[in-house]
């Protein structure tokens, strides 16, 4: 009877019990399906430009710009080099390439972790160390060259310690300053066609030693007033002008003599210069307990 067949299918179909088992079924082979399927490959980290940092969101440095900042800095296989906050690692693989020892400091692991795969491929593992760090809480004191691109205010509250760190340390930053701690010298990539579209300058500074005070020459008293790189002051009862520190080098002018020469410590010497004639000259601290307290020998 096909009507009572007709029937029979459709109460079969409703019964929750044979429904349930059908379902079952089918969930059983459509599972065994999905297992039978390759694990899908988990998507590699790719960063956003402008995804949020700790202190400061994350924005590469072009390639060009990179290495301009490294050769501003005179980056070479003796230098040991921290870039603050790392992001992708590209500044401190461009170092290592140099032959430097090079090390990233980033707060986001997944930064790190991607950094890391970006060394590997670039057969620098060896040279390009990354920590998953805070910036502001890492010993920079053992680095030669200092790389950053930050913001204005986070430069300003890295200067005490960057002011203390080794005389001679390089420290160059993309684009933002270090308000009146004057960059020594600055250098732009120009436009795309060179590489860079924007942030596209990079200035350096370096670290000064400490000579503000009194010191005794031959000549008389030289009494000097530091202000970052810059100096002024008295050599007896003249003025000196043009005063300038460049790490631990000393350059300024009596008149028209140009006294050049170097700090250590308590000493400094060099040669004075009057027209086409020149001399040595040396001098000492008087007040030896102001005297660099600065991190250690010079870079
Ligand atoms: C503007 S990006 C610069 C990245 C890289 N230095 C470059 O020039 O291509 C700033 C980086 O600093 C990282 N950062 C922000 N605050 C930080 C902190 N307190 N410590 C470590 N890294 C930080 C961000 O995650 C981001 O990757």
């Amino acid at each position: 009877m096909p009507g009572v067949a007709f029937q029979w299918e459709y109460s079969y179909m409703r019964s929750p019990r044979v429904s349930g088992v059908l379902l079952f079924c089918l969930l059983l082979t459509s599972g065994a399906f999905v297992l039978a399927q390759p694990a899908a490959e988990p998507k590699p980290y790719e960063p956003e430009v402008g995804q949020q940092g700790k202190d400061v969101v994350w924005v590469p440095t072009s390639d060009a710009l990179v290495e301009k900042m490294l050769d501003l800095a005179n980056v070479t296989s003796r230098d040991r080099v921290i870039d603050l906050g790392s992001g992708d690692g590209r500044t401190v693989i461009a170092a290592a390439r140099r032959g430097a020892r090079a090390l990233g400091i980033e707060y986001n692991p997944d930064m790190v972790a991607l950094s890391r795969r970006n060394a590997e491929k670039a057969g620098v593992t060896k040279r390009a160390t990354f920590v998953q760090a805070d910036l502001f809480k890492t010993d920079l004191s053992r680095a030669t060259v200092i790389t950053m691109f930050l913001l204005p205010e986070i430069n300003i509250k890295l200067r005490p310690t960057l002011l203390g760190l080794k005389p001679g340390t390089r420290i160059v930053s993309n684009s933002f300053s270090m308000e009146d701690w004057e960059a020594d010298k600055r250098a732009v990539v120009e436009g795309e066609d060179a590489g860079c579209s924007s942030w596209c300058t990079a200035l350096l500074w370096i670290v000064p030693t400490k000579v503000e005070g009194t010191w005794r020459l031959p000549d008389g008293e030289l009494v000097l007033t530091q202000k970052f790189q810059m100096i002024s002051g008295r050599l007896g009862k003249a003025p000196i002008s043009k005063g300038r520190l460049r790490g631990t080098e000393i350059s300024f002018f009596v008149g028209k003599d140009r006294y050049s020469g170097n700090v250590r410590a308590n000493s400094m010497w060099g040669t004075v210069t009057t027209g086409g004639t020149s001399r040595t000259w040396a001098a000492t601290r008087t007040d030896p307990q102001r005297a660099s307290r600065q991190g250690g020998r010079p870079n």
